[in-house]
């Protein structure tokens, strides 16, 4: 049996106040949309049909594109007439067996929730739905059941009786049957409701009628959808203990508030201290530490690298044992090798450095290769940018670069070559060569306390002629006051 996963994702979201759709929205580093059609997939589903509207559908199918080996599609809902009208919008392109009918605004829906979904509805029923029981089911459709405690309906909040409020078993919006019940029941909707819309939902009536529904009960938290901000960010935080727990089931120690997007991988072993955020395409090696505070994004970081606090590391790669940090930045298009090490008040941007090199402090490396056990002291800066365009800086293996150094781009620092301490380099430096540029330094013998008398008269000088000045333009205000 075939499945097509019928995703709903035209709504106005007006409550989000934003000009983005909703479930374009970032969530845990995806756009919420990828979250209900991961599940799908992963449930079983073997195409997707996501509904969008004409104002989203550029967004909506750029978002779909990012996700590799999802055969899916776009169906145009023309305008907002409610759930049932938006899944009907998507029936001409499903030729599946059976569907599942999902919201594309609940990112926390599980495969497995769905899985059971699928399982209840080959049970011999014409429908089934994924429902839940909420101690505060208030703003969610309530699954009505008739005396003998089938179910009969769905009934939206807005069209409840009084009587009805206090039901606590709740719709999650989520339904599963053969396409050829849901072409038939989604023909015959109509929108006789306190909403003026078609409801997906009125597809469990009719389905109630010609046959059975059943429900597959599901955990309380897979429902829960982004309507607001509030929402967004409460939903965003439930996702990264999710994910932190998924890492660790596979090995990865992760401390309290680490934020782990969805797409991140990492390996065995790793640790990955509080205050850390891994976004974007990143990969973690095994065996690694991420200590405090990074935050690390669209970055290959290799097995056994040390990260000190409060390094940040965008689009770059780091090689198997390098450390770097406390305090470093990697900008994009860093590449450090195996061994290597970036310490404190270093950045690199679009930079090589070889096995074992070194910059330990306070160094900025723009453009340049460092060759392997390579070793820049303190406060080196490659001056690789005139204002106007960039320049590159080889380094070659082995070289030493001298604390306090600048190194003015294009350069070329041969193998082994010895920069000493304070030079400015604006020539390149052949294999083994020294370069130095020195200031002649004068010594001048007991000098420092006749300087230090001099400089403490001149300061007086000044104190004095600035209380003679204050005294002057004190006696001309009171003779203007008389
Ligand atoms: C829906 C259910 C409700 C259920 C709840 C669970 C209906 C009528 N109600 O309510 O029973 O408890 O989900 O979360 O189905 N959409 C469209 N076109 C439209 C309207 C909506 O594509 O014309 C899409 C939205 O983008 C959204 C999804 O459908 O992704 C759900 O719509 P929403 O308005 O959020 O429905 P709820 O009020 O949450
Ligand atoms: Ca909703």
């Amino acid at each position: 049996m075939t499945i097509t996963a019928v995703i709903l994702a035209a709504g106005a979201s007006k409550r989000m106040k934003s000009s983005r759709s909703k479930v374009l929205h970032p969530l845990a580093g995806r756009p919420l949309l990828h979250f209900p059609v991961l599940a799908a997939v992963k449930a079983g589903a073997q195409r997707c049909v996501v509904v969008a509207s004409p104002d989203n559908r550029q967004d909506v199918q750029a978002c779909l594109e990012q996700l590799a080996g999802v055969s899916w599609q776009i169906a145009i809902q023309e305008s907002p007439r409610g759930t049932g009208d938006a899944a009907k919008a998507a029936m001409p392109l499903v030729e599946s067996d059976e569907m599942l009918l999902l919201c594309g605004d609940t990112p926390l829906i599980e495969a497995s929730a769905l899985a059971q979904l699928i399982e209840t509805g080959r049970r011999g029923c014409l429908l089934s739905l994924l429902s839940c029981e909420l101690e505060e089911p208030q703003g969610y459709g309530r699954v009505l059941r008739s005396d003998d405690g089938r179910v009969a309906s769905i009934r939206e909040q807005k069209d409840l009786e009084p009587e009805q409020e206090s039901i606590r078993e709740v719709n999650a919006g989520m339904y599963f049957g053969s396409v050829t019940f849901f072409k038939r029941a989604l023909e015959g909707l109509k929108n006789d409701n306190a909403q003026g819309e078609y409801y997906a939902t009125d597809v469990v009536a009719a389905a109630a009628r010609e046959g059975s529904v059943e429900c597959a009960s599901a955990d309380a938290g897979v429902l829960q959808g982004v309507n607001d901000r509030k929402q967004l960010n409460s939903l965003e935080q439930l996702l990264f203990e999710r994910i932190a727990d998924r890492h660790r089931d596979n090995g990865v120690s992760i401390r309290g508030d680490a934020e782990i997007d969805d797409t991140v991988l990492i390996g065995a072993d790793t640790f990955v201290a509080s205050g850390v955020a891994l976004r974007g395409n990143t990969r973690v090696g095994s065996g690694c530490t991420i200590d405090k505070g990074c935050v690390v994004m669209d970055s290959e970081i290799a097995d056994g690298a040390l990260l000190k606090p409060y390094t940040v590391v965008t689009e770059s790669r780091v090689g198997p044992n390098a450390e770097l940090g406390p305090f470093a930045q990697l900008r994009p298009g860093s590449e450090i090798g195996e061994r290597a090490k970036i310490g404190n008040f270093v950045e690199t941007k679009n930079t090589t450095l070889g096995v074992g090199a070194k910059a330990n402090h306070l160094t900025y490396l723009g453009d340049a290769s460092v060759g392997a056990g390579a070793n820049l002291g303190a406060g080196t800066i490659i001056c690789n940018y005139d204002g106007f365009s960039k320049s590159r800086t080889e380094i070659g293996e082995g070289a030493f670069i001298g604390s306090d150094s600048q190194l003015i781009a294009p350069l070329r620092i041969g193998a082994g070559a010895y920069v000493a301490t304070g030079t400015t380099v604006t020539q390149d430096i052949p294999d083994h060569g020294l370069a130095l540029s020195r200031v002649q330094q004068i010594n001048k013998p007991d000098y420092a306390p006749k300087l230090r008398q001099k400089l403490q008269a001149r300061a007086e000088e000044k104190k004095a002629a600035k209380a003679k000045a204050a005294a002057k333009a004190g006696a001309a205000a009171k003779a203007k006051a008389r």
